[in-house]
């Protein structure tokens, strides 16, 4: 019993003390006293909310990758209310500085921990394997431990409409794509976004600047006007900025946002945005977590068809009839009827890689090391 309510009771035991005083003194008949009324039982206390960290590598004002993590940290904190408690740390940088964060949000009683970059794989592994009651959530990795998750958008689904909308739009015939990390992730990207404009027309070639950071605005931007220099007139990036909007807003030539809605940043450049909502996905987990039954040890990988990868906002410049064929392809990803990775398909040394009418399976989706043909280069680190 709380102090309070003690002292609630011996004060009604006094008062009755008093009353039955009071009444014997009067020569009436003593009545039995009311019995003390208890006090309500105490409400039963209320659950500690469930503490749920978030990992950035980039500021949460980067207008891409890490502003809509943060979206959907904000989204899912609005809808469980006080039955979570969310917190994030931004920059993170993809090395020993993230197990640091991991561990100091765990002591801090973070039960879920969303590590929101790939190249936090190795850290998650070790994080996980010493704190058993932990719950980790690692974005775009491919490795997990018992008590590890790994997730991702369909980001390729994304670069695919966005490269219909460039194979329209290009008139020098050459599109470039600003490029971040080499992992099969962003290749796999690179190559949706060409094979989209190779399926508007299928003589268009592309270029690719490699700038090996997931954030560094003044090296997408280099690389973007490199692109550029080179014949580019429309492009697309797999970094988390809208620098290389800009510097096309700048140079008069076309590009997309990425990760987030980034037409803000360059009305007139801006062709359309491949936006990642990761709310479904975050609020599945938070609920899981909540009912006690994550779903550890698996890979979840939502894109148009759980509403979690769109094209957005195409450009007035667009004609029409492109924008019906973004909307074909994107009911097709809806309802299955329509595979980006099919063939006849061929690398760019002239490699046959899938057969007319093969559709590429999970093992080759997920390990993608080379360019389609059409694509100028090697892909950095390809044997
Ligand atoms: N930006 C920062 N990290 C990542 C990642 O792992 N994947 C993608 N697509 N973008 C990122």
């Amino acid at each position: 019993m709380s102090k309070l309510h003690k002292r609630t009771v011996l004060k009604m035991v006094a008062l009755s003390a008093l009353t039955v005083a009071t009444l014997a003194a009067c020569g009436k008949k003593e009545e039995a006293a009311p019995a003390p009324v208890a006090p309500a039982a105490e409400a039963p206390a209320k659950a500690d909310p469930l503490k749920v960290g978030f990992v950035y590598v980039s500021p949460i004002g980067d207008g891409g990758w890490t502003f809509q993590h943060e979206l959907g940290r904000k989204a899912v904190q609005e809808k469980f209310g006080d039955k979570i408690e969310t917190s994030f740390v931004e920059s993170v940088a993809e090395g020993p500085d993230s197990e640091r964060v991991m561990r100091d949000m765990a002591g801090q009683g973070n039960k879920l921990i969303f590590a929101t970059s790939f190249g936090y794989q190795e850290y998650v592994q070790k994080v996980g394997a010493d704190l058993p009651d932990v719950n980790l959530q690692h974005a775009t990795g491919y490795k997990r431990v018992a008590n590890s998750a790994t997730y991702d958008a369909k980001t390729f689904e994304g670069a695919y409409m966005a490269g219909i909308v460039a194979g329209a739009m290009t008139k020098t015939k050459t599109i470039g794509v600003v490029a971040s990390v080499p992992i099969p992730e962003v290749v796999r990207n690179i190559n949706s976004f060409v094979l989209g404009a190779q399926s508007v027309d299928p003589t268009i070639k592309a270029k690719v600047v490699w700038v090996n950071s997931w954030f560094s605005p003044p090296q997408e931007a280099e690389a973007a006007t490199s692109l550029i220099n080179g014949g580019v007139d429309v492009m697309y990036q797999n970094t988390n900025s809208p620098a290389v909007l800009k510097t096309a807003e700048e140079r008069g030539v076309y590009a997309f946002g990425k990760d987030g809605d980034m037409s803000a940043y360059a009305p007139k450049a801006h062709l359309g945005s491949a936006v990642i909502d990761w709310t479904p996905y975050y609020t599945k987990v938070v609920q899981d977590a909540l009912d006690g039954k994550v779903e550890n040890g698996q890979n979840f990988w939502w894109g148009v068809k759980e509403g979690a990868m769109d094209l957005i906002k195409i450009s007035d410049d667009v004609p029409q009839e492109v924008k019906d064929k973004v909307d074909q392809v994107r009911q097709g990803l809806k309802d299955g009827t329509f595979q980006i990775w099919k063939g006849p398909l061929k690398d760019n040394a002239g490699n046959e890689l899938l057969a007319d009418g093969a559709v590429a399976d999970m093992p080759f989706i997920t390990s993608i090391k080379f360019y389609v043909d059409g694509i100028e280069g090697t892909v950095p680190g390809a044997k």
